[in-house]
């Protein structure tokens, strides 16, 4: 199948109206998810530091997604850049400062950096000028948009071939892994699209995911939206849902992923898979080759968000701790690669050893996708 025709397909999965990122040519259109459910207001960026804000504020987030804004991003900085200086030499110098600040808005979801390093090695520092620059970053940045689309489409009939034969499948999820958090149908919700279409969908458990609320204010909105039977539940309670028998399955998505196979994922992530381990339920992660770190191996070195106390210590800005009061507030944390059971990529379902499994991965990307090379060897 076509890349086109495989996204084609995969739109009737998806609903128009959760299309949380929109190049228009001229300005980036961003679904502010800070607002959703009970508001669906756009944000217009002509200017890339609002898109660095979007990004910074979770107002687009989740690990493909951010990776896709902060694409379109640097089209913005591009034009500023070129009117910013006559010569060649500024203008490339402001573009990279651009970029950095751009790629230093969120540091665990490798993705980001991904996108950001992909466009100016494979295109900026090969051009000879930012003018001629211009229009291939768009067209990349295009490209990285439209391939998460077809990598999610794969992940999704990937993830499915773990449930063959299977029918009322109950899936518990963490955070928000999908539609509004990837540029297509989302990575661990790809899979749960898929399995619904094919009738094999009960239903899916939804984290509620504190601090911030994405598995109740978005995976929840998503799904109810689409019409997929969801049930939420507070984070607390996921254990408890596991011990009564409701639960087949865990999938969650990823924000990067170590050679060895340990999961940045969303804060919480890590006690689902101890509890998940604890009742024998399988424990998958879905992510496309983007979130995967090749120059890391240990889940130890990968490099923690720490968010604002005001996160923890309030809901809906309203305090609900004593004022001054100490908070811890990791926006992710690592799930070790003992606890994962598979993580399911467009290229297929990984198992342990992972540090196999993923140097394999490794290879054929570096082999197949010339694109890539030159950002793998960064
Ligand atoms: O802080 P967020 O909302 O950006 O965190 C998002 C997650 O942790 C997702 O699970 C992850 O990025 C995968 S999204 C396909």
């Amino acid at each position: 199948m076509s890349l086109e025709a495989a996204v084609h397909s995969l739109d009737t999965l998806k609903s128009e109206s959760m299309k949380s990122i929109t190049w228009n040519g001229e300005s980036l259109i961003l679904l502010d998810q800070t607002k959703l459910p009970n508001q669906e207001t756009y944000i217009d960026c002509t200017d890339w530091r609002q898109v660095a804000e979007a990004i910074k504020k979770l107002r687009v987030r989740g690990a493909p997604a951010i990776g896709v804004a902060a694409g379109y991003g640097l089209i913005l900085a591009a034009k500023e850049a070129i009117a910013s200086a006559s010569d060649e030499v500024t203008q490339r110098a402001n573009f990279l400062t651009f970029a950095n600040t751009l790629k230093e808005t969120r540091p665990t979801a490798i993705n980001l950096a991904w996108a950001i390093d992909r466009i100016v090695t494979n295109i900026v520092f090969p051009s000879d000028a930012m003018v001629t620059a211009l229009p291939l970053i768009e067209a990349e940045a295009k490209a990285i948009d439209l391939e998460d689309q077809r990598l999610n489409a794969a992940m999704a009939k990937a993830g499915a071939t773990l449930f063959e034969g299977k029918k009322g499948i109950r899936i518990l999820t963490h955070c928000n892994a999908g539609a509004l958090a990837t540029a297509g149908l989302g990575t661990a919700l790809g899979v749960v699209r898929e399995l619904h279409a094919n009738n094999q969908l009960e239903r899916v458990y939804a984290d509620e995911t504190r601090p911030l609320l994405q598995g109740a204010r978005l995976t929840a909105f998503e799904l109810h939206h689409d019409g997929i039977p969801v049930t939420l539940l507070t984070d607390n309670m996921a254990a408890y849902a596991m011990q009564q028998g409701l639960i087949d399955a865990v999938i969650v998505g990823a924000d990067r992923i170590t050679t060895e196979g340990d999961v940045a994922n969303k804060i919480g992530t890590y006690g689902v898979a101890l509890a998940a381990k604890a009742h024998n339920i399988p424990f998958y992660v879905a992510a496309p080759y983007s979130t995967f770190d090749f120059t890391l191996a240990k889940g130890s070195d990968i490099p923690i968000e720490m968010r604002s106390a005001d996160e923890v210590k309030c809901f809906a800005g309203t305090p609900t701790a004593p004022e001054g009061v100490e908070v811890l507030n990791p926006a992710f944390d690592v799930t070790p690669h003992e606890l994962v059971s598979a993580i399911i990529t467009e290229e297929g379902v990984l198992t342990a050893p992972y540090n196999k499994s993923i140097t394999d991965l490794h290879y054929r990307f570096t082999k197949e996708n010339s694109s890539i090379v030159s950002y793998l060897r960064l």
